[in-house]
């Protein structure tokens, strides 16, 4: 498979071909996902939550990130691989954001670093991609600012909001992001961003008209259930087949039905 880089990613948007992104976190999922020539993986630090088993992603930490990335590095086939930057690992000053995206890159082996906020990071950007490291930015619902926002609500419906993140996306690209998540926003707004932009726009809950999608890869295949947005579209319900196998497993063993002699040694 072809390796796909940050260039074929704006080379998508010039051409107006749709990219795609899933979260990922380990490396049988890696193997997996990226034999299905997806564009780019994402190891989000959703994984506080799907994998971790947080109530949120702001324990996650810059460790958590390496080792998970370095796994999905395994067995990625060709997508970009893109890294969140943890809360509380760029805010502070543009040398912790520069010395921590370089961890990602070093000792994770990503290939961009994903960073949330608008205009208040645009110097963290800046930076970062000066010590040659892409970044994607992260816009709308961020979930590091939950404290902020009071839950998880759909972000940019005023127009103070609206105007903001407009500025907040011009703001990136200008810094150098070459990419811009747009997450719970409405379709409209994200609409305006995307003919804005000359970097493409990923959605998340930010409607049709983005130049590219990504989902949390443990909702969409029915892996993680605690909560469901309603920007998700459930592709499988792996729930229901791994309790089902498992019951099976203990079933069988308790019933002295596994192992057969098809599964021992002589
Ligand atoms: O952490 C994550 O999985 C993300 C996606 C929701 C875009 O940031």
């Amino acid at each position: 498979m072809n390796k796909k880089t940050v260039a074929t990613i704006l080379d998508k948007k010039r051409k107006s071909e749709k990219i795609t992104m899933l979260t990922c976190y380990d490396y049988v999922a890696a193997r997996l996902i990226s034999s299905q020539d997806i564009d780019m993986l994402l190891v989000g630090d959703s994984l506080g939550n799907v994998k971790l088993g947080y109530e949120n992603t702001l324990p996650v930490t810059v460790d958590d990130m390496v080792y998970h990335t370095k796994a999905v590095k395994r067995g990625n086939a060709g997508a970009v691989l893109v890294t969140d930057m943890p809360f509380m690992s760029y805010e502070s000053s543009v040398e912790e954001a520069i010395k921590n995206a370089g961890r990602i890159i070093k000792e994770g082996g990503a290939e961009a670093v994903k960073i949330e906020g608008g205009i208040e990071i645009e110097g963290q950007v800046k930076a970062i991609v000066n010590a040659k490291v892409p970044v994607v930015g992260h816009l709308g619902l961020t979930p590091q600012a939950i404290n902020i926002f009071g839950g998880f609500k759909v972000q940019g419906r005023t127009q103070e909001a609206h105007d903001r993140l407009i500025s907040d996306a011009k703001a990136l690209e200008k810094a150098g992001a070459f990419a811009v998540v747009l997450e719970a926003v409405p379709e409209r707004l994200a609409k305006e961003v995307t003919e804005t932009l000359n970097i493409p726009t990923i959605g998340i809950g930010a409607g049709r008209y983005c130049d590219g999608q990504v989902l949390v890869v443990d909702d969409m295949l029915g892996m993680f259930t605690d909560f469901t947005p309603k920007f998700v579209k459930r592709y499988a319900n792996l729930d229901e087949i791994i309790a089902a196998a498992v019951k099976s497993y203990v079933d069988e063993v308790k019933e002295g039905k596994f192992p057969k002699e098809e599964n021992t040694y002589e």
